[in-house]
Order: C-alpha cells, then sequence, then structure tokens
C-alpha cells in the first residue's frame, strides 16, 4: 500500500534544506521528548500510540453501537464542539457524497451536528427537520461540562423522549466522555446510556482515534479499521527510530518552523476538492490551540481552491509576504468526468475536450503553486494518493505527530489551551452564572 508523502522543494527558495536539516536534533529531539514522556503537557500523550493500540473488541463494540444506531435512526446528531465534532465532520464530508443529504436511497444515516455553535435560528431548524423522523444522538464532550453541547443535547433529548418514549430514547443515545468525571458522565450514568471513554491522556483535538471520531463514522458507514490501519502506518513512519530524512512529520514540522523563524507568520492550508474543507478545519484547531499561546505561534489558516482564488487569491499573490502555503494534493479521484466536445464551442472551450475536469483541476493547482512561489509564497505539497479512510487515516496521525514535535521545537506546552477558558469566564459573568457573582459584577461595571 502506498503512503502519504510530502514535497518541500517550493520553499527552499525562502529557506535552505541546510537551515531545515540544522533543526535535525532539534526536531529527533522534540519527537524523543513525545516518546519519553519528558516534554510538558506529557500527561496528554495518550493519541501518541492510540492506533496500534487500539483492541479488535474496542473496534468492535464500537461497530456494534453504530449498527445499532444505524438500524434505528435515519438521521444521528453528533453533538460537540471543537475535538469533539471536527475530526468526524472532516471525514463524513471527505468520504460521503456531497449531496448525500438529498439522496432517497440512502444506505446510511444522515450524520448532523449540533452544539458546536449556539445559533438560535440553527438550533430551532434542526429541531424542525428532525420532526417526524427516526433520530438519534451521540453526545461527545471530554470535560463533560461544555456550554454549547450541553444546550443543544438539553433541547435534542427533549425532542427524541417526546417523540419515541423514554426508554425508547435511552437506546438511541450515546454518550462519549470521561470515565468518572463531569455534568455528561453523571447524565449519562443516570439515564443509563451506552457510553464511551475518552482517556484521560488525550485532549479534544488529538481525540479522533477514539470513540470520539470512530463511533459516529462508523454510524456514517465509513471503514474505521482502514482509518485506524492508515495511522497504524505513519506511527510507524514517524517513530524516534525513522531517520529525519524519511520521517515526513518531522521535517513538516522542521521546515514551518524555519519558516516561521524567517517571519512567515501565517500558514494557509489549501485543498483543491471541495471535501477536504473540513480536514482544514479540523487542522486548523489542532495547531492553532496546540501552538498559539505565550505570545507564539503560526496562524493557521486555510482556503478552499480554486474557489477562494476569487475571493483570498489576490491577497494570498499579492498581499503581505507574511504567508507560506501548504497544499493538499489528491492524486486520483473516485469519479471520472470527461469534458466533451461542443459543436457550437461558444463557451470557447473545445480546447478541453476529451479531458478529465480534474485534469483541469490539475493543472490549476500546478499554476497555482508556480504562481505563488513567483509571488513570495513558500509551498509545500502534501500528496494523498487518493481520498479514503485508509489514507485519511494517514494524514491525521501525521499532522498530529507533526503538531507534537512542533510545538516541542516552537517552545510551548503544545498540549493544553488555557486561552479557551477567557471567553467562558466572561460569558458564565454576563449570564449571571451561580459562583460567578464576583466576575459578574466586575464586567457589568465594564459596559
Ligand atoms: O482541544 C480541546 O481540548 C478543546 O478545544 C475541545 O475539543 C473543545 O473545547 C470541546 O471540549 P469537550 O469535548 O470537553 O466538550
Amino acid at each position: 500500500m502506498k503512503k502519504i508523502s510530502l514535497n518541500i522543494d517550493k520553499a527552499l527558495g525562502f529557506v535552505t534544506r541546510e537551515q531545515i536539516y540544522a533543526q535535525e536534533a532539534k526536531a529527533n529531539e522534540s519527537n524523543a521528548m513525545l516518546h519519553n514522556g519528558t516534554g510538558a503537557g506529557n500527561d496528554f500523550l495518550g493519541w501518541l500510540h492510540l492506533p496500534s493500540s487500539i483492541t479488535d473488541a474496542e473496534l468492535t463494540d464500537i461497530e456494534n453501537t453504530a449498527n445499532l444506531l444505524r438500524s434505528k435512526c435515519e438521521v444521528v446528531v453528533a453533538v460537540g464542539i471543537g475535538g469533539s465534532y471536527l475530526g468526524t465532520k472532516a471525514v463524513v464530508e471527505a468520504l460521503n457524497n456531497s449531496f448525500d443529504w438529498l439522496q432517497t436511497d440512502r444506505k446510511n444515516p444522515v450524520i448532523l451536528y449540533a452544539g458546536q455553535n449556539i445559533g438560535e435560528d440553527y438550533l430551532y431548524e434542526l429541531s424542525e427537520i428532525l420532526k417526524g423522523k427516526q433520530f438519534g444522538i451521540i453526545n461527545i464532550s471530554k470535560s463533560g461540562t461544555t456550554t454549547e453541547p450541553a444546550l443543544a443535547f438539553r433541547i435534542l433529548k427533549k425532542q427524541l423522549e417526546e417523540a419515541v418514549g423514554k426508554e425508547e430514547a435511552k437506546h438511541r443515545i450515546v454518550a462519549i466522555t470521561d470515565a468518572n468525571k463531569g455534568a455528561l458522565r453523571t447524565l449519562a450514568d443516570q439515564e443509563g446510556y451506552k457510553t464511551f471513554i475518552i482517556p484521560d491522556n488525550v485532549g479534544g483535538r488529538f481525540s479522533v482515534l477514539t470513540p470520539v471520531g470512530l463511533l459516529p463514522i462508523a454510524v456514517a458507514g465509513i471503514s474505521i479499521r482502514d482509518l485506524v490501519a492508515g495511522a497504524v502506518v505513519m506511527e510507524k513512519a514517524t517513530g524516534t527510530d525513522v531517520p529525519f530524512a524519511d520521517n515526513m512529520a518531522a521535517i513538516y514540522a522542521a521546515t514551518r518552523n524555519e519558516l516561521y523563524q524567517s517571519g512567515k507568520k501565517i500558514e494557509i492550508l489549501a485543498n483543491f476538492h471541495p471535501k477536504l474543507h473540513y480536514i482544514a478545519e479540523w487542522w486548523k484547531q489542532l495547531y492553532g490551540e496546540s501552538e498559539g499561546k505565550d505570545g507564539k505561534g503560526i496562524f493557521p489558516a486555510s482556503v478552499d481552491l480554486t474557489t477562494d482564488l476569487h475571493s483570498m487569491g489576490q491577497w494570498i499573490q499579492d498581499g503581505e509576504r507574511t504567508i507560506f502555503e501548504t497544499v493538499i494534493s489528491v492524486e486520483t479521484l473516485d469519479r471520472t468526468v470527461i469534458i466533451e466536445t461542443d459543436k457550437e464551442n461558444l463557451d470557447g472551450l473545445n480546447f478541453l475536450a476529451g479531458k478529465r475536469v480534474d485534469e483541469v483541476n490539475k493543472m490549476a493547482e500546478l499554476g497555482t503553486q508556480l504562481a505563488h512561489v513567483d509571488g513570495g509564497v513558500p509551498n509545500l505539497k502534501i500528496t494523498l494518493p487518493q481520498v479514503t479512510p485508509y489514507y485519511i487515516g494517514q494524514l491525521f496521525y501525521f499532522f498530529e505527530k507533526a503538531c507534537g514535535i512542533s510545538g516541542y521545537m516552537l517552545g510551548v506546552n503544545p498540549f493544553d489551551q488555557p486561552g479557551v477558558e477567557a471567553y467562558k469566564k466572561n460569558m458564565f459573568a454576563l449570564l449571571d452564572k451561580p459562583g460567578f457573582e464576583k466576575e459578574t459584577e466586575a464586567i457589568k461595571a465594564r459596559l
């Protein structure tokens, strides 16, 4: 089986290979710190061996639960925010038909999402669309106390219980949370829901290969065994025994850190396939939360191309030269659309006749890469042989491993997220949450 690959050649006009290889010792040391558990945040390294340590029994339990939901539900709502939903959405969007929800002969339940915002219109419309539909809920929160999913779950739980009765609702609700603590654990135990545990030592943004991602992905009809198998390959390929030159996670970490030191403060993850949009959203959380701290960190941004070449293209080509670009390139697509000859040729496109649409896209990709390099944007390229669970599994683990290495190279703790708390404190104070009286008084005085 092939592997995903990384090509840094088009970044080398901006930083040299020598500069990147000068980071070899630091990158290897950072990788070793992950494996030895000697770095900051070492109580959150459970993700490191998740792919190779997940057992057949655990996968079977997830698959059986997924099958139960699949047999009962036409829609399953995955409730969660941040790391508790982005991995699922990334995989489901990448692998399912783009117009899945409009298909009438569906084999798999539609996965909808809630708790990833506090949008009242969104919740109202979700609740309306669920009326009269057989639905279930996977409620995911590692802490079990996050406001957004808790709020959505309260509303959806009531709706489900009213629709099918409290007893049946219990069989359609699965909770994924901490083994012992948090409001969701208490609620799930009290109601008697089927639960899965998010290990203590796996942070939200590194949890896609736990039941957090695996259960809803399995409900969507996607092979979680292939996903895990792909991740296992990358776990091996990025180990401490792999030489720097062959370790794509270490090379990626070293290159982006070198670019950062040279003034490239923003990394844009670009894809040329709209189905990969949420892979970038997942990646943004991973890198943004892991590295953006202590006044440091590359700002992770993303674009869908060629779509955004007609909106952000000008900025990327010609704006402030503080960016570099990492392109996710796909070798082989699943579908074929051939451009046909048109007798009248009024649109002037007959020069493309006989070609696949993807050939045009690939030339757009190549042309864009060269244009951006000419415009002063260093370019990295990650190639996926195909968009399959197996290669997405590789990609997830590659990005996770590179993120850990990169965070240590940068000198931050990649596994905490103290900054996420600031808005919560203010929100609770503004909402008069009991226990926040002092903060309420202070914040109201500022208004
Ligand atoms: O990376 C993280 O840990 C966080 O951003 C979480 O993913 C997010 O806040 C959701 O948290 P929880 O699963 O505890 O509800």
